[in-house]
């Protein structure tokens, strides 16, 4: 089988990546509890940058302190962090490889905060200590993503990528069924949007680091959220507003105590591949779809037919840190199951390898 295409190069806005796949923004709950890079970090950056991968996206970095997940999650929220960021930068590039910072706001997803420092666009029925944002918030929010944009670059990210899907902040503005507001941040697909065009208008006068944005495809929500045709509108706009890639995903966490990201474990081969496809249709700037893609024929398919640029693994890198080497070499299939044991708050780790 011509699997040539995976391996040819495409560019990012200014950025070439070596190859056209990408390993999928996954938080490793592996960072010191200050937020700093660890060496068991650098260890597995060192490993998917030398197994193959060719734009490697961080697991989510908090851009404020409020706005951290999880305890063992990565921050770039102070410029004490650049020197550790830079570790895993150079360990990537020594190995020929490119990488992307992903910087998020947890919004609701955070536990183990005091009740009322939660914050979203709009309180839920279903939130409980969440406050809505007020002007001064969304200013100060809009300002800790392009100062993380800025220490991104300093580090010597290649890109940034905005965490917009799964049911952080960005996400919650932009689906209308988080996002009740009816002032400019709320309301039109215009305003619902247009944190994120701020954000992205910013970083990009602040610095000019390629700006990528994972959104979804399809909120999940039973035709009430983003669908692809939405997802397509909103895509429009974030590349007018120079956005330099677009990574369909799918999903919202529901609640504030839902556990972990959305429920991927049944869902099929390539999931957002048609979401993807869709919007694609609608934008110029590179594409990259994530979700269930295991087979490398459907990958090289997808990329082959027009439906996107890139293809992003996360849990098969899990197990498989080489599987872009192992697909060069000939192997068919990414060894993964997709049982999910990896989410691990103890530290990222294949659930499967070692049981034979
Ligand atoms: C352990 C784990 C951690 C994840 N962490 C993140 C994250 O930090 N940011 C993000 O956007 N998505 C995160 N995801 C979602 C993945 O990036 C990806 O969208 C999803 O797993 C589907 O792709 P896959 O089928 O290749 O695993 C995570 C997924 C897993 C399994």
């Amino acid at each position: 089988m011509a699997d040539d295409i995976l391996f040819t190069s495409f560019k990012i806005g200014s950025l070439t990546v070596p190859n056209r796949i990408a390993r999928s923004a996954t938080m490793d709950y592996r960072a010191a509890d200050d937020g700093s890079v660890t060496d068991v970090q650098v260890a597995l950056y060192d490993s998917l940058a030398k197994g193959g991968c060719g734009l490697i996206i961080t697991g989510f970095l908090y851009v404020s302190p409020d706005g951290r997940s999880a305890s063992r999650q990565t921050g770039i929220d102070n410029d004490a962090l650049i020197p550790g960021l830079h570790r895993l930068t150079d360990t990537v590039h020594a190995a020929g490889m490119t990488i992307a910072a992903q910087l998020v706001h947890g919004g609701v997803q955070i536990r183990k905060k005091t009740p009322g420092d939660l914050m979203a666009p709009s309180v839920l029925p279903s939130y409980t200590g969440v406050r809505e944002m007020n002007d001064a918030d969304i200013k100060l929010l809009i300002d800790s993503f392009i100062q993380a944009a800025v220490r991104a670059k300093t580090a010597g990210f290649d890109a940034v990528e905005l965490h917009a899907a799964h049911g952080y902040l960005l996400s919650s503005f932009l689906s209308p069924v988080t996002n009740l507001r009816t002032d400019i941040y709320g309301g039109s697909t215009e305003n619902r949007a247009r944190i994120v065009i701020d954000i992205i208008r910013g970083i990009k006068s602040a610095c000019g680091i390629p700006v990528m944005i994972k959104m979804n495809g399809d909120d999940g929500y039973d035709g009430r959220g983003i669908d692809a045709d939405e997802a397509a509108r909103i895509a429009v706009l974030l590349e007018a507003a120079g956005a330099d890639a677009l990574e369909i995903s799918r999903g919202m966490i529901g609640s504030v105590r839902t556990p972990a990201e959305p429920n991927i474990e049944t869902a099929g081969e390539g999931y957002n591949l048609a979401a993807a496809a869709r919007i694609k249709k609608a934008v110029s700037i590179p594409v990259i779809a994530v979700g269930g893609i295991r087979d490398k024929q459907s990958a090289v398919d997808a990329l082959s037919n027009g439906t996107c640029d890139f293809i992003a693994f996360s849990r098969p890198l899990v197990r498989e840190p080489d599987l872009p080497n192992k697909f060069r070499a000939g192997a068919e299939r990414a060894e993964c199951i997709s049982c999910n044991r990896c989410f691990n708050p103890r530290g990222l780790a294949c659930g499967q390898v070692g049981k034979g």
